[in-house]
C-alpha cells in the first residue's frame, strides 16, 4: 500500500537497544552465580567464550552513562537465570539481585526504561542435569524464579519478556548453544520441552498480573514473513505449513492458549505431540499477554517439499542452519534478497510484512525487541568505526516501521541489537552489532574500552526527533 501521508511514530515510542546477560555480562562465575548450559556448553572452534564478554558486569555504570548519551528511552536486557538462583532453583543468591537490582536503578537514574527478558537461551547447568526442559520439574523452578524476579524488581520494572526466541531454541537449538536431546524419540522430546516452556511462560504471565497488576508482560519469539519461492500452490501451501510451525505454534499459544492446527498435525505425523496434563491447557488459556515483542532479522522463503529427506538442506551459508522439514517444506533462497556478510539475507521489506500478519493475527501492541546487523568492523587509525552499513540496515527497517505504523500497525518501541557489542550466539565477537564499540579481540581482551561508532551518532540524532 502506497501512503500519501505516512503516520508520525507515536509520542513516548520506545527507541531502545538490546543485550543478553549471557553475551554481555562476562563475570560468569563471579558473586554466587552458578554455570549456566551456555557456560558448561562447547564453543564453535575459533571463537571466544562466554566468560568474559564484554564485561558489562563490571561496567555497567559507564554503560548505562553510554547509553543516556545515545539517547536511549529504553533499554532491553535479560536476567541471567543462575545469578538469582545458582542452581535453577533452591537459595536466592542476594548478589544476584544485588547486581539487577542496581542496573535497574541506575537506568531509572537516567530515564531509560528497563524491558526485562527473564530467560534467553542460558538454562541453568543444575536443571539440565535433572533434565532441563524434558522435566517438567523446570516449570515449577522458572514459574519461581519468575515470581522472584517480581517480588524484587516489580516495584520498579513495568515491561517484562517471558522467553527469548523459544521458536528458535526448539528449530535451532544446536546453533544458539543449547544442548542436544538425547532420547528415543528425539522429536517428541523437543516437542515436551516445547510444551513445558510454553506452560512455564503461560504461569508467569498469570503470576506477574497477580502480583503486578500495573506490570505488562509478553513473548518473546522470533517471527518472520514466510515467502513462497514460486507462486506454485504447492510452494504457498510450503509456507503456510513453515508459518505455523515457526511462527504461528508459538503465538498461538501465548495468545489464544490453543495448539497450532497445522503445527499439531505436524507433530501428529511424526508421532511427536507432547503429553498434556491434566488442567494445562486451562493455564494455557487463562494466560493473556499485553503485547508481543518479536525479534526480526530476516524473511525465510521455502518451497513444495520433495517428499524425503533432501528438504532438510542447509541452506544458511555460514550459519549452517538447517531450514526445511521433510515432507513439509524445503528451504530456499530468495533471489530478490541482498545477504550481509554472515550469509543472512535482508529483508527490510519484510519487516513491515512480519508486523502486519502478527498484528492482524493477534490485534496486540507490538514492540521490537531484536534487529540488527553482524558485522565486521573496521577501526580506523583514528579510533573511530564508520559503520554506514549498519546505519542504511537500520534506517531501511524503521522506514518501514512507518510504513507499518501508517499501515495500523500498533507498534511501541524498537530495540535494535544490540546497544553495545557483545559475543554472537556462535560465531564469536568479531561478529559486531553494537552502537558502541568494545576493545576487544576472539581472544585478546585488550582493555574492554567503549567508544562511539558512527551508528550511535546517527541513532542518537534519529531518536532526538522521535524518527520522524
Ligand atoms: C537472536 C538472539 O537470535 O539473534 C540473540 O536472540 C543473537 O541472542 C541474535 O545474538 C543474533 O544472532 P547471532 O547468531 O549473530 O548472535
Amino acid at each position: 500500500m502506497l501512503h500519501k501521508k505516512l503516520k508520525p511514530f507515536p509520542e513516548g515510542f520506545f527507541w531502545g537497544a538490546s543485550t543478553s546477560a549471557y553475551q554481555v555480562e562476562g563475570a560468569w562465575d563471579e558473586d554466587g552465580k552458578g554455570p549456566s548450559i551456555i557456560d558448561m556448553g562447547s564453543v564453535v572452534p575459533g571463537t571466544t567464550d562466554f566468560k568474559v564478554a564484554s564485561d558489562h558486569y563490571h561496567h555497567y555504570q559507564e554503560d548505562v552513562k553510554l547509553f543516556s548519551e545515545l539517547g536511549l528511552k529504553a533499554y532491553r536486557f535479560s536476567i541471567a537465570w543462575t545469578r538469582i538462583f545458582p542452581n535453577g532453583d533452591g537459595e536466592v543468591n542476594p548478589k544476584g539481585i544485588e547486581f539487577y537490582s542496581n542496573l535497574i536503578d541506575e537506568l531509572k537514574a537516567h530515564n531509560i526504561e528497563p524491558i526485562v527478558t527473564m530467560y534467553h537461551f542460558d538454562l541453568p547447568y543444575a536443571l539440565q542435569e535433572k533434565g532441563g526442559w524434558s522435566n517438567r520439574a523446570t516449570v515449577d523452578a522458572f514459574v519461581t524464579y519468575s515470581k522472584t524476579l517480581f517480588e524484587a524488581f516489580g516495584d520498579r520494572v513495568k515491561y517484562w519478556l517471558t522467553i527469548n526466541e523459544q521458536n528458535m531454541m526448539i528449530l535451532h537449538g544446536d546453533a544458539i548453544g543449547t544442548l542436544h536431546v538425547a532420547a528415543e524419540n528425539p522429536m517428541k522430546d523437543l516437542y515436551q520441552q516445547n510444551h513445558h516452556m510454553l506452560l512455564a511462560q503461560a504461569k508467569a504471565m498469570v503470576a506477574c498480573h497477580e502480583m503486578l497488576p500495573q506490570a505488562k508482560i509478553g513473548p518473546a519469539p522470533n517471527i518472520a514473513a514466510v515467502y513462497p519461492e514460486t507462486s506454485k500452490p504447492e510452494d504457498i501451501l510450503a509456507a503456510s505449513n513453515c508459518t505455523a510451525i515457526r511462527n504461528w505454534l508459538y503465538l498461538d499459544m501465548a495468545v489464544y492458549g490453543r495448539y497450532n492446527n497445522i503445527a499439531w498435525a505436524f507433530l501428529e505425523e511424526r508421532d511427536a505431540t507432547p503429553d498434556i496434563q491434566e488442567g494445562d491447557m486451562e493455564i494455557m488459556a487463562s494466560a493473556k499477554p499485553d503485547f508481543i515483542a518479536f525479534n526480526y532479522y530476516s524473511s525465510q522463503t521455502v518451497a513444495a517439499s520433495s517428499g524425503d529427506a533432501s528438504d532438510r538442506s542447509s541452506i544458511d551459508g555460514d550459519q549452517q542452519i538447517v531450514i526445511g522439514e521433510a515432507g513439509v517444506y524445503k528451504g530456499a533462497t530468495n533471489p530478490n534478497l541482498s545477504k550481509n556478510a554472515f550469509g543472512w539475507e535482508i529483508d527490510p521489506t519484510g519487516f513491515r510484512n512480519t508486523m502486519r500478519e502478527i498484528y492482524d493475527r493477534y490485534a496486540l501492541p507490538l514492540i521490537v525487541t531484536e534487529n540488527g546487523l553482524g558485522a565486521f568492523d573496521k577501526v580506523e587509525d583514528d579510533g573511530s568505526v564508520n559503520d554506514d552499513y549498519r546505519i542504511d540496515f537500520l534506517q531501511k527497517h524503521i522506514d518501514q516501521i512507518r510504513l507499518g505504523i501508517s499501515d495500523g500497525v500498533d507498534i511501541f518501541g524498537f530495540c535494535p541489537w544490540s546497544a553495545i557489542d557483545l559475543i554472537s550466539t556462535h560465531q564469536g565477537c568479531s561478529k559486531r552489532y553494537g552502537f558502541i564499540h568494545v576493545d576487544r579481540e576472539e581472544f585478546d581482551l585488550k582493555e574492554l574500552k567503549r567508544s562511539k561508532k558512527k551508528s550511535f551518532h546517527w541513532y542518537n540524532e534519529l531518536i532526538s526527533r522521535n524518527g520522524n
